[in-house]
């Protein structure tokens, strides 16, 4: 029987450890929280790693292991070494701002590639040890770039499919990377490689043919004697389970109970990883740049601000954590009065519950990062509103505003024109409000996770049979 191998870096739950206690908790994040329904569905085996086990007494750590069988997902530990050089280091401190345009965040010299590499290795042998003949693998994300290479040396004859969640630079950006070659290459293993948007397909094209010489025949690509083909597969959210729940009389309650702690004030809402790449800061700038100009908005809005935290151990998180509190505070200190704040700010992570109550209590949703791959939050948010109501404000950076044409799309780095998309958001009338959020349901609905795995894997799996160059060997 044909079995899905999901793999990627992080397994769809991670162990917590807090002092005694033990839990093994939902993984933030797009790829984990939209995988998940699809793995559940599939009966497959997920391969990654399940966080810090390095704590855990033995007995606690057969626990753990059982509860992850259970899930059937195969754990891959990592030493603590191997969390900070290939983890933190060269996939969060190198790849990730490369990806994001952000190349004055890299450090000036990479001493973690060999870790990077060792690690893809290690995860291309515990694949290939779970394989069996018939299945079929799907690799994920920017942390495991040659897993697909290093297993087609190990399964020449393997269906194998990438998927890129973050953004693929313009070859302009990515030429800098001193292993660009590398991990080209490594993705080249793949049968199919798959990106959220036709502009990433383009920019990998372009670093095909400005880095190895490779032409890109309408989407295929002819490499060490086999076809990989190329394309765009905008990732979707499980939107049936978001409208669900945001019918429950739980989760109106929990509506209730937030706009009840708003009276008479509009609700704005932001729900992020705290991450650099989320355009927070300029987020609050806007929203300090309208209380600003238009004193009448002053004690009438509510901005509440979620940020999960994430990746902690990496200074520039730990960085931009600062920089966040600090302008909270300076917001804060400037238009709170005594019974009122502008700007609550969560730290913390919330289940998905209670953020449908949050996506169903706003009226306006401010998703606005400087660069981001996708953004399901934009999505969630929509198929979170049932009753057709509430507005979307959406950078222009996000891959989905390819496909959120109902929303209200800004450059983020225009403080004044976000600003002025606030206010638009907050003063929209009904009928136009209404008349979008449909529009940007029925989007998000027809184009659910559930289509998107079977477009990915369909258009795999369709694909003519592998033709290994035997001469070769
Ligand atoms: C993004 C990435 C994922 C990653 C997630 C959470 O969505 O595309 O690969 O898992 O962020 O980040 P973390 O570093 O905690 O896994």
């Amino acid at each position: 029987m044909s079995r899905l191998l999901l793999v990627s870096n992080r397994l769809p739950v991670t162990v917590k450890v807090e002092k005694d206690s033990v839990a093994v908790v939902r993984s933030a994040g797009g790829l984990a929280t939209g995988l998940r329904r699809p793995h559940e569905r599939s009966g497959g085996l997920w391969i990654g790693w399940p966080g810090d086990v390095s704590r855990l007494s033995d007995a606690q750590r057969s626990r753990v292991e059982a509860q992850l069988a259970e899930q059937r997902c195969v754990p891959l530990h990592l030493t603590s070494s191997e969390v900070n050089r290939y983890y933190e280091g060269y996939s969060n401190r190198v790849l990730w701002p490369l990806c994001h345009y952000m190349l004055d965040r890299i450090p000036r010299q990479d001493r973690d590639w060999e870790v990077y590499r060792k690690v893809n290795e290690r995860f291309a042998d515990l694949v290939a040890k779970q394989y069996q003949p018939g299945d079929i693998i799907w690799v994920h994300d920017y942390q495991l770039m040659l897993v697909p290479g290093l297993l087609r040396q190990r399964l020449p004859e393997a269906r194998i499919g990438y998927f890129h969640h973050i953004p693929f630079p313009s070859s302009e950006v990515f030429r800098t990377l001193p292993r660009r070659d590398e991990l080209l290459k490594g993705l080249l293993g793949a049968d199919l490689v798959g990106f959220h948007t036709v502009s990433y397909v383009r920019h990998f094209s372009g670093s095909l043919l400005r880095q190895l010489g490779l032409d890109t025949d309408v989407d295929c690509i002819t490499w060490e004697g086999r076809q990989v083909r190329v394309g765009a597969f905008p990732m979707g959210i499980d939107a049936d389970a978001f409208d669900t729940l945001a019918r429950e009389v739980g989760v109106l309650e929990d509506v209730a109970s937030v706009r009840r702690g708003a009276e008479g004030q509009r609700l704005l809402l932001g729900i992020d990883r705290l991450d650099y790449t989320k355009g927070i800061p300029r987020r609050l700038l806007a929203v300090q740049r309208l209380l600003e100009r238009e004193p009448s908005w002053r004690g009438r809005l509510r901005f509440v601000q979620v940020a999960v935290p994430s990746r902690t151990q990496v200074e520039a998180y730990a960085t931009y954590r600062e920089q966040v509190n600090e302008l909270v505070g300076r917001i804060n200190g400037q238009y709170g009065t005594v019974q009122n704040v502008p700007v609550h700010y969560l730290f913390r992570s919330f289940n998905e519950k209670q953020l449908a109550g949050l996506y169903r209590a706003a009226d306006v949703m401010l998703v606005t990062p400087v660069r981001d791959g996708m953004n399901l939050v934009a999505k969630e948010f929509c198929a979170a509103r049932p009753d057709d109501d509430g507005v979307l404000v959406l950078s222009e950076f996000a891959g989905a505003a390819d496909e959120m044409r109902g929303a209200l799309v800004v450059n983020t780095y225009d403080i004044e024109a976000t600003a002025d998309a606030i206010e638009q958001a907050l003063k929209m009338p009904e009928a136009e409000r209404r008349e979008r959020m449909r529009g940007l349901r029925a989007q998000v609905k027809a184009h659910d996770v559930h289509w998107w795995v079977s477009h990915f894997l369909g258009r795999l799996q369709g694909l003519p049979t592998v033709s290994v160059n035997r001469e070769k060997e």
